[in-house]
């Protein structure tokens, strides 16, 4: 069945009708053209699907497209800065050379500013904990983590 459902898209407000059993991640790379968040498992099991719903670190494979009625949610787009400048994240990522084949940034990075918006001193344990559902393949998770710290200094000097 069909529904017409609106919520907020990194700012902006979206209304898109949209399959009632389709899930998050189905409209944002679909009518939405979101295509930074990645599909892997489509299990819950990897984190390449994560984006941020009402503060919360959800996977868009599993979370059902018609429950964002409403809501704020915050893709791997909504981090883009003008002028085409690189991110407090994705300078972190390269700095620390916490990316190879990016699969799995864009939903590392989403996970972490889902910890960093509440928690600006997180511990190495607490980052830890905030990307125990994201998986990467080909870095080690030391740089990954190592990133996260250096992008948690910059967003708190930033401020
Ligand atoms: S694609 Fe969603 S957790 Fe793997
Ligand atoms: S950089 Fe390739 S899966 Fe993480």
């Amino acid at each position: 069945m069909k529904k017409e459902i609106s919520f907020t898209l990194n700012g902006s407000e979206v209304t898109v009708t949209i399959d009632e059993h389709l899930c998050l991640i189905d409209i944002l790379r679909g009518p939405l053209g979101q295509t930074g968040t990645n599909e892997g498992c489509r299990e819950g099991e990897c984190g390449a699907c994560t984006v941020i719903v009402d503060g919360q670190a959800v996977n868009s494979c599993l979370y059902p497209a018609f429950e964002v009625e409403g809501k704020n949610v915050i893709t791997i787009e909504g981090l883009q800065e003008p002028n085409n400048k690189l991110s407090v994240f994705q300078q972190a990522f390269v700095d620390h050379g916490a990316i190879q084949c990016g699969f799995c940034t864009p939903g590392m990075i989403m996970s972490a500013k889902a910890l960093l918006d509440t928690n600006q001193n997180p511990t190495e344990d607490e980052i830890r904990d905030a990307l125990l559902g994201n998986l990467c393949r080909c870095t080690g998770y030391v740089q990954i983590v190592e990133a996260v710290k250096q992008a948690a200094v910059q967003l708190k000097n930033k401020k």
